[in-house]
């Protein structure tokens, strides 16, 4: 009797556990390819995705399946995609762990953005501890060259489908400060 009821309760939790396994969406298995298994990137280049907020996931995303964002592959992996499976998408990453960029931290250049982004109060937005919220993503633990990248592509508007309010956000710091900036988000934890 005992073993058939313990039987059932196997029964039980390998049903739930395959559950979850397949709520991981099948697109997701393309984006690991370039963003990683768990969502933190290992290619120069390619940020991170995991624990970016949930909306700022569905609105690159959405922009990117509408042609106005991202690269050409993710506009043709996206292309035609429904709503529900691009929210889908969004809060598989958003409940992913990032991790932080391994590396050295360079204590001088680390202090350095530590102290341009409190007098710019970037964390303003991005909030304090630089996580991100909303539409603004995180750039705790994020790649530091698509960090550095990224902000060049805001200071030059040269940044498809961004957000004006970033290229603000970065008026009067000059791009010299942009490395420190990179180096100090990219290693917080
Ligand atoms: C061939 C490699 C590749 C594949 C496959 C790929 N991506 Fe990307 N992804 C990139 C690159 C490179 C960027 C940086 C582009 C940019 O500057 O906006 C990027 C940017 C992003 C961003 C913006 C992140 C940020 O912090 O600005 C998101 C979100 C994203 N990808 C999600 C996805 C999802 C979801 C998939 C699967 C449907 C996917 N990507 C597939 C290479 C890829
Ligand atoms: C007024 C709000 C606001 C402020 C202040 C702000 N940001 Fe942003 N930031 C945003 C938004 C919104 C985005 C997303 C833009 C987009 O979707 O193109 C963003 C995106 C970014 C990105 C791209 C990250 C990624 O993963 O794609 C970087 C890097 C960044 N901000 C750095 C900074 C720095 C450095 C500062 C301080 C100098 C700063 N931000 C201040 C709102 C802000």
């Amino acid at each position: 009797m005992l073993l058939r009821a313990g039987g059932r309760w196997a029964l039980l939790a390998a049903l739930f556990i395959s559950n979850a396994v397949a709520q991981v969406p099948g697109k997701a298995k393309a984006c690991a390819a370039c963003h990683g298994e768990d969502g933190n990137s290992s290619i120069s280049g390619t940020p991170s995705i995991a624990g970016q907020p949930r909306i700022f996931l569905e609105n690159y995303l959405i922009m990117t399946r509408e042609g106005v964002r991202g690269s050409e592959v993710m506009q043709v992996l996206l292309k035609g995609v429904p709503d529900a499976e691009i929210i889908a998408l969004s809060n598989h990453y958003a409940g992913l762990k990032a991790s932080p960029l391994s590396g050295s931290v360079d204590r001088n250049l680390f202090e350095r953005g530590r102290g341009i982004a409190a007098r710019s109060r970037c964390g303003s937005c991005h909030l304090p501890n630089y996580v991100g919220r909303q539409q603004m993503p995180r750039l705790a633990g994020q790649r530091e060259e698509f960090l550095a990248e990224v902000m060049l592509q805001y200071r030059y508007n040269r940044r498809r489908g961004g957000d004006t309010m970033m290229s603000a956000a970065l008026y009067g710091i000059p791009e010299t400060d942009f490395p420190a900036l990179a180096h100090y988000f990219s290693r917080l934890k």
